[in-house]
């Protein structure tokens, strides 16, 4: 049996919810160390007083995991709370919702220039940018909003403050994983889920709602690239689940809900995505290391064991009123956290 020994992983992005939903799901992210929890609740978390409150109560669902905080950028954020909340420790970086693009995202930016002095605060005290990248125009194809969000408005945005440092959070596309390449201070996180389907995975046999998320799943040519760039140890290439559980009955739907509940699976999905490019010695580096470098923090004295062996994670969890379909669930996984 291989088994494979790394710094306790951690999870740059994560959708934990609130109140008997963040109850139930938080300790299915107890594979890791340290979670970076996304701010879209309903009202936003959009002050560093609402992300000490919100982390308060992720530390009390008792977790075994250290919940890190991004606020929610609005139209009328202040850069200055900002810069209290982040030299205090509340708020390790601020997300950035494109009004319109994804779930909860209403109260999100309207326009760039609307938060044009917020973002030359970050760029001037190091506080990291992390994107959804998508524009929001119906005009524009659902696949190619990634692109055409880091061609209009991310590029342009960065070329006024190379100094900004900034995550292209759940890159999608080879085009996102060139633009990081091709950019001092940026980096992005890649789930377990853009590493394992392609968009087929909708439309396997029949319209498959468990496995819509935002951004859309892509073509193959870009998971392959999402592939060689979370497998090939460049350090700006790093985990984050995008885990974002929602009830079957609002997936199982006439407009179904986006997100992908994969934190119970999501270690043991990339351990297996690693082997099979034979990257193993390089899962450290993704899932422990890389993430850790970019936020300025020190990796994990923790070390967590991961060996190969067959298991099959249960299809669904249970919540209050419902059930939670599990990313991979019912399906036999090669690789398990050890304990
Ligand atoms: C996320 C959610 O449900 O909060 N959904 C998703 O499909 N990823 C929001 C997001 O990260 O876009
Ligand atoms: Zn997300």
């Amino acid at each position: 049996m291989r088994t494979l020994t790394i710094p306790r992983p951690d999870d740059w992005h994560v959708h934990l919810r609130d109140g008997a939903m963040l109850a139930s799901v938080a300790p299915f992210s107890a594979g890791f160390g340290r979670i970076l929890a996304m701010p879209n609740l309903v009202p936003p978390v959009d002050t560093a007083a609402a992300a000490r409150a919100y982390r308060a109560r992720i530390a009390a669902t008792g977790a075994p995991f250290a919940p890190l905080l991004a606020t929610y950028l609005t139209d009328r954020t202040d850069p200055d709370d900002l810069e209290a909340g982040f030299r205090a420790g509340d708020l390790v970086a601020v997300k950035w919702y494109p009004a319109g693009a994804t779930t909860h995202s209403d109260r999100g930016v309207t326009d760039v220039r609307h938060v044009a002095a917020v973002l030359e605060r970050m760029a001037a005290i190091g506080l990291p940018l992390l994107v959804h990248g998508e524009v929001t125009d119906r005009r524009v194809d659902i696949f190619d909003r990634e692109r055409v969000f880091l061609e209009t408005i991310l590029g342009p945005l960065l070329d006024r403050l190379p100094a900004l440092r900034c995550v292209v959070e759940h890159a999608t596309t080879r085009d996102a994983v060139a633009f990081v390449r091709s950019r001092p201070n940026t980096a992005a996180t890649i789930t377990p889920h853009h590493l394992w389907w392609n968009r087929n995975a909708l439309f396997e046999g029949g319209l498959r709602p468990h496995a819509y998320c935002l951004p859309v799943l892509k073509r193959e040519e870009d998971r392959q690239a999402l592939r060689a760039a979370a497998t090939g140890g460049d350090p700006r290439f790093f985990a984050g689940t995008d885990s974002a559980p929602h009830p079957v009955h609002k997936k199982e739907a006439d407009c179904g809900c986006a997100g992908v509940f994969c934190a119970p699976t999501a270690i043991a999905a990339y351990a297996q995505v690693f082997d099979e490019e034979q990257a193993l010695d390089r899962l450290g580096g993704f899932l422990s290391q890389h993430g850790a470098a970019f936020y300025r923090l020190p990796v994990s004295a923790e070390t967590v064991q991961i060996e190969e062996r067959a298991w099959t994670p249960p299809e669904c969890i249970a919540i209050e009123g419902g059930t939670v379909r599990v990313f991979l669930g019912g399906e036999t996984l090669r690789w398990a956290v050890s304990g």
